[in-house]
């Protein structure tokens, strides 16, 4: 187990467009293997590679169903809107309301190369919109229609 440290706050990291991931090599399933022990140890709902320093189109994610890994993912397809508070593990204590697609489906690569679709509703939507924005240095607060004030 290897935690990596989160990059927190308004930063020049959290901003740049990640790469393509061409090699799948033990590399990418060592930082894979980290981002799942960090986005645990944060008790997260999901984590994106910019966000521990690394500038790598590389995702995980768990709403409570399971880890899902995804490389290179893309959103191919979207339908409907929800409304609801967001946050993210490099803005601790920060929400605010963002309005998401209610279901998207996401095509990506796993940890081997193999390409596969996914689809997710609520906040499995909301996640892979989250953390794919993030692989476009977008953060959720770009995009927040008000800020929440949690105590
Ligand atoms: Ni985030």
């Amino acid at each position: 187990m290897a935690l990596r440290e989160i990059v927190v706050g308004d930063c020049e990291t959290l901003r740049k467009k990640c790469r393509v991931v061409t090699d799948f090599d033990e590399r990418l399933r060592q930082l894979l293997d980290d981002m799942k022990d960090t986005l645990y140890h944060a008790d997260g709902v999901g984590l994106a590679a910019p966000q521990v320093g690394i500038l790598k189109r590389v995702v995980v994610i768990d709403v409570g169903e399971g880890l899902i890994e995804l490389v290179n993912p893309e959103i191919i397809s979207q339908k409907g809107k929800q409304k609801g508070s967001e946050g993210c593990l490099s803005f601790p204590g920060e929400y605010g309301m963002v309005t998401r697609p209610n279901r998207v489906t996401v095509k990506a690569q796993d940890r081997y190369g193999k390409e596969f679709t996914l689809q997710g509703k609520e906040l499995l939507a909301r996640a892979f919109c989250h953390e794919i924005d993030h692989l476009n240095g977008i953060v959720f607060k770009d995009l927040v229609s008000e800020m929440l004030n949690i105590e």
